[in-house]
């Protein structure tokens, strides 16, 4: 069985690193490691090999503890790849680009018998919102992006790189006042211990993402003051106003 280990990191960035592993072989690949220490002692309590270190970007706290893994795991970091990777027999591993938080930035496609099944996001997509463009970004490339992965099917499990669901959710809030969806997620979040992850679907982040809501005439009028703007000046407007809520 493969399974999925959500590891925390307490500080203001809140990052996910993730252990993708297979049960069975004890083999497994991490994706951007921000602690070391913790995978390390968990790979060792549980008999776990790692195959290798996976980044969704370049950005320090995705690949802080890549030295560290390398020289106690004796593994390597795979950078690109065109072909994708085995875990098992039927779970494959694809890296799809996903450019616009930074120029290369790429995600990680968890396929199951070839179907999708869950998206490694990295700053790319969150629960609630999307990365910002600061950093080497490039916000229409991340309109762009945000798009291609809104296509994706609605059980697809997200595992965004950072807890900022929250926040997100109280931003949310202001641009769709009436959507209730979001009053419930809230409700759901701060009775949730979001460190462990929430494993939200592609679904439940079209009821309540406004950066995948584009088509929401209440977001258009409350932000834009426009019944029906351009959906790519939109997705622009929101994330200039999400970088000085
Ligand atoms: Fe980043």
């Amino acid at each position: 069985m493969i399974q999925v280990k959500i590891f925390y990191a307490h500080n203001d960035l809140r990052n996910f690193s993730y252990l993708i592993m297979d049960n069975h072989s004890g083999e497994s690949w991490v994706i951007d490691p921000f602690d070391e220490e913790p995978i390390i002692n968990y790979i060792k309590k549980e008999g776990i090999v790692l195959q290798g270190i996976l980044n969704t970007h370049q950005h320090w706290d995705h690949i802080k503890g890549n030295e560290g893994l390398k020289s106690h795991c004796n593994c390597s970091v795979l950078n690109k790849s065109t072909s994708p990777i085995d875990l098992d027999a039927t779970h494959q591993i694809q890296f799809i680009d996903t450019p616009g938080h930074t120029s290369d930035h790429q995600a990680f496609c968890w396929k199951k018998n070839h179907q999708m099944i869950g998206l490694f996001s990295g700053d790319t997509l969150f629960n609630g919102g999307v990365g910002n463009c600061k950093n080497g970004g490039n916000v229409e490339t991340l309109y762009e992006t945000t798009m291609k992965l809104k296509e994706y099917p609605d059980h697809v499990v997200l595992y965004p790189g950072h807890d900022y669901i929250l926040k997100n959710l109280l931003f949310a809030k202001t641009c769709e006042p009436e959507n209730k969806d979001i009053d419930e997620a809230l409700k759901l979040v701060r009775e949730s211990d979001t460190e462990q992850g929430l494993e939200w679907t592609l679904g439940q982040e079209k009821k309540i993402n406004p950066f995948l809501r584009l088509d929401s005439q209440e977001i258009a009028e409350k932000v834009m003051d426009d019944k029906k703007p351009l959906e790519r000046h939109l997705f622009i407007k929101l994330r200039s106003m999400r970088d000085v809520w």
